[in-house]
């Protein structure tokens, strides 16, 4: 129980990395990227470059999503060198879907800085690491821990929720983030810290799960503040955030008369869905504009179609407006003609008004 302060202030360490190392040892979640507690044990290690791949994939996405994506990017660039020698584009297309698109940028810079800088080889401290490109703390950290077993506190959303818990914190997030990250710091153990964080990440994913942890299975209970203060489901607690604004712009769909072939452009490199494809769109405004003006003048039709989309900061509302061009009609816009704007490697928003449904 959090009721013992050291000379920090904080609670004293519990000590929970060996009940729960055993506990990994039985129960750790197999995936795709990971080494096994076994096959570690026989001495297999990690590939910093599946690690590093799967740790930035699983930023912000869950592990079901980034399953069968993860696989699909391996087969296509097995190795650090095969992506550092990809084109830009194809990694962006690849990402499609997976949102966050300055992580696919970041990605692929990261591989040629260290193919250009670095002998091809990943630096094997979190500190090393955070100088790279699209590595945070975080990152830097699960990098450093599970293919280097360095004892770097790992934090992340599942484990932060599992040391509010443990250490019955009432402090809401996210003022309680120092202090959650100091206690994960002093339960990291040097032995087998990187196992040590993926046992934390499969008990924040698995049991200790944010609405109805089932404590009944979890091999820390004998530790946790929170339980024994019949809490846990109550934590962490969190300020809450203001609602999200939403905004309003119009799509422009451009179909070729002779192959009904599609016309997508290349957003700006930097901002929002940088670099990704696109059919030409307004702004995005927080008044909708009774007058959206197109890219060129033509013939165009309102679709009577809504698409709408939640990103991090706001909710998009977008309406829809088509027109047909002559095969050979010169256009005052660069982009590239597509067969099927669904497997174009659109980001989810682009893609929803191409779908029946409208998304
Ligand atoms: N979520 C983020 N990183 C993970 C990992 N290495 N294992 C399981 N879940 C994760």
């Amino acid at each position: 129980m959090a009721s013992v302060q050291n000379s920090k202030g904080i609670a004293a360490p519990l000590g929970i990395s060996k009940p729960l190392l055993r506990w990994y040892d039985r129960h750790a979640r197999e995936l795709p990227w990971r080494i096994s507690p076994a096959d570690r044990k026989k001495g297999m290690q990690p590939d910093p470059y599946r690690v590093w791949l799967s740790e930035i994939m699983l930023q912000q996405t869950t592990v079901a999503t980034v399953t069968p994506r993860y696989q699909r990017f391996l087969d296509l660039w097995p190795t650090l060198s095969d992506l550092a020698s990809a084109r830009q584009e194809e990694v962006l297309a690849e990402w499609a879907g997976l949102g966050y698109y300055a992580r696919a940028h970041n990605l692929h810079k990261c591989a040629q800085v260290l193919q250009q800088d670095h002998d091809g080889l990943f630096p094997e401290t979190a500190q090393g690491l955070l100088a790279l490109p699209g590595i945070g703390p975080y990152t830097a950290a699960a990098i450093a821990a599970i293919s280097f077993d360095e004892p770097a506190p790992v934090m992340d959303g599942n484990i932060e929720r599992v040391m509010a818990r443990l250490y019955a914190v009432e402090t809401p997030l996210p003022d309680a983030k120092p202090v959650l990250r100091a206690y994960a710091a002093q339960e990291t153990p040097v032995k087998r810290p990187g196992d040590h964080a993926q046992a934390l990440m499969d008990v924040g994913a698995t049991i200790c799960t944010p609405r109805k942890p089932v404590c009944s299975l979890c091999p820390l209970s004998q530790f946790c503040g929170a339980q024994s203060r019949g809490i846990a489901a109550d934590l962490p607690r969190k300020k809450k955030k203001a609602d999200k604004p939403t905004r309003h712009g119009t799509a422009f769909v451009i179909r070729r008369k002779s192959d009904n072939h599609v016309l997508l452009v290349r957003r700006a490199p930097k901002g929002l869905l940088g670099g990704m494809l696109a059919p030409p769109t307004t702004d995005w405004r927080t008044e909708k504009s009774i007058d959206p003006s197109p890219p060129f003048r033509a013939n165009w039709q309102s679709q009577n179609k809504v698409v709408r989309h939640t990103f991090t900061h706001f909710h998009l509302v977008l309406e829809v407006q088509e027109t047909i061009v002559a095969t050979h009609a010169k256009l005052d816009l660069e982009g590239e003609w597509v067969a099927d704007p669904l497997t174009a490697g659109l980001p989810t928003v682009f893609r929803k008004i191409f779908l029946p449904s409208g998304g």
